[in-house]
């Protein structure tokens, strides 16, 4: 069988027009701007005004990404989609997109594994593209968070680090230095409770509630300290593999574009990993955390920012519920 590479071959994002910064938080719940800028560094974040799916609001980053590739949407042979934000249980945020794209019937999927979505897709992608069964994939990582989350003092420890966003990348054939070297996954289910979302719950009848919305079991929950212990030595670790399986050394990589969990994480693992802080990606204090529409949105935001430039030795890596963790080194 004839296997080819695969390339990022566009980047697109989208983010809604409006700025929620740490001040506008002061006034929902007992939080600060210092507090939260010491612990996160986040400085603000975006949130829908109006009913807005993942989908819809996913969609201008897709065509961006479409056009930046230099192809049509009618191009577009398979659509994955990162998100833990869907509109519905189901059907997935990929129906949606489909049906918003106004493009021939091809394959859709969602794909649910938070922070890593966007590595994990685009390790299925790369399969594709490397087999020779597709040719342009888009791939999205998109988040409507700001509706599911408790935005009172209740709820400030989740509330003050998540955003709204998306970012899509077309994955398309290789044809010249640009391409995906090595893409590293990997999971621990037993830490699934330590940064979750409960209802509506599967194996409880009827599926949701009036008592599980007292409750408030239908906002997500972290134990912070679980998460920042795991992501700072496994974030490192994942780098590492990447790095090893290239043979590259730490000098040679251009840019490691981090999930953007919390810029408390990215210095952590930067020091574990001795890496230079310019090296080391970071778009946090703009639009907080936005689980799998980070990574595309940073490397939207890198190229912009020319620190992304055609040949550039990148590593991806990304850290989340689950736990999950993954890992992708390109060449851009
Ligand atoms: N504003 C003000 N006070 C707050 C807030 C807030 N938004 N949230 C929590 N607090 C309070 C707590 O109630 C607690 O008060 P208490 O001591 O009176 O009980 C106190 O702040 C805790 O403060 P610290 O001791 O500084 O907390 P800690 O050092 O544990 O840091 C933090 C908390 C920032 C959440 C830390 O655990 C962390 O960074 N965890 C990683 C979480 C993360 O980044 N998740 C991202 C999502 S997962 C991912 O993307 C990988």
């Amino acid at each position: 069988m004839t296997m080819f590479c695969s390339k990022i071959a566009g980047i697109g994002k989208h983010v809604p027009e409006n700025v929620v910064t740490n001040f506008d938080l002061e006034k929902m719940m007992d939080t600060s701007n210092e507090w939260i800028l010491e612990r996160t560094g986040i400085q603000e974040r975006r949130f829908v005004t109006q009913p807005c799916g993942a989908a819809e609001l996913a969609l201008p980053a897709c065509l961006e990404a479409i056009s930046n590739a230099g192809i049509s949407k009618n191009d577009i042979d398979y659509i994955i989609v990162a998100t833990t934000t869907p509109e519905h249980l189901f059907p997935g945020t990929s129906s949606f997109l489909h049906a918003l794209l106004e493009i021939p019937n091809i394959p859709i999927l969602d794909i649910r594994v938070q922070c890593s979505g966007f590595i994990y897709g685009l390790s299925i992608a790369d399969s594709y593209i490397k087999s020779g069964q597709y040719q342009n994939i888009l791939l999205v990582g998109v988040e409507v968070q700001s509706v599911g989350l408790n935005l009172t003092t209740a709820g400030r420890d989740l509330a003050v680090l998540f955003g709204d966003g998306a970012g899509a990348a077309v994955i398309s054939r290789a044809t010249d230095e640009s391409k995906i070297l090595s893409i590293h996954l990997s999971g621990d289910g037993r830490f699934a409770k330590e940064l979750w979302m409960d209802a509506p719950v599967g194996y409880e009848m009827p599926r949701i509630s009036t008592e599980m919305l007292e409750q408030g079991r239908h906002f997500p929950r972290m134990n912070g300290r679980q998460v920042f212990k795991h992501a700072i030595i496994k974030f490192p670790e994942i780098v590492i593999t990447a790095l090893t399986a290239n043979n590259w050394s730490r000098e040679d990589v251009d840019l490691v574009v981090p999930h953007q969990a919390n810029l408390r994480i990215t210095e952590a693992i930067t020091k574990r990993l001795e890496l230079p802080p310019e090296k080391v990606y970071s778009n946090i204090h703009k639009y907080g955390n936005t689980t799998a529409a980070s990574i595309p949105l940073a490397l939207a935001d890198a190229c912009e920012e020319k620190k992304l430039k055609k040949g550039s030795k990148v590593v991806l890596a990304a850290f989340g519920s689950g736990f999950t963790w993954a890992a992708a080194a390109l060449i851009w």
